[in-house]
């Protein structure tokens, strides 16, 4: 499995811890930045990361903000995506078995270091149930052509 990563000047001390467990459980990883404490805007990183696994360039996205909401709400302007902004362990594990999300995102100031590594540990390695939940997907895949066909 190949990861793209990244985040904001809020993320940024999250985004190294993760991208050392991603190296300890031998994933590769794409850090898309950003690479310093200078302040930066969040959707540039966002949409990074989210045009990668929307292209196939790498089969997921993890995303890190100060609270998560700006970069969640970024990555699901992109086609293809399915974000979900998880800050706790039920979430995580519930968006990869009903919502098959392909984008993790977590809040940078809101949850602690072990707890992420937590969070994306489950988010790896739970699995999509399919089922009822993939008729919802498909709904949703539904929604979004309509928008990028007619527009509102
Ligand atoms: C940056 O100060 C902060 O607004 C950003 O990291 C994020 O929390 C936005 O949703």
């Amino acid at each position: 499995m190949k990861i793209a990563i990244g985040s904001d000047h809020a993320g940024i001390d999250l985004k190294k811890e993760l991208v050392s467990l991603l190296g300890e459980m031998k994933i590769e990883c794409l850090d898309l930045g950003t690479n310093g404490p200078q302040s930066v805007d969040y959707p540039d990183f966002g949409e990074r990361v989210s045009r990668d696994v929307s292209e196939g360039k790498v089969d997921r996205g993890i995303l890190i903000c100060g609270t998560g909401i700006g970069m969640s709400i970024v990555a699901n302007k992109i086609p293809n995506i399915r974000a979900s902004l998880c800050n706790d362990l039920f979430t995580a594990k519930m968006s990869r078995l009903h919502n098959d999300a392909n984008v993790l995102v977590i809040g940078g100031r809101i949850v602690g270091r072990d707890l992420a590594k937590e969070i994306v540990r489950t988010w790896l390695s739970t699995e999509f149930e399919g089922g009822r939940h993939s008729n919802r997907l498909n709904k949703i895949k539904l929604i979004e052509e309509r928008f990028i066909k007619h527009g509102l």
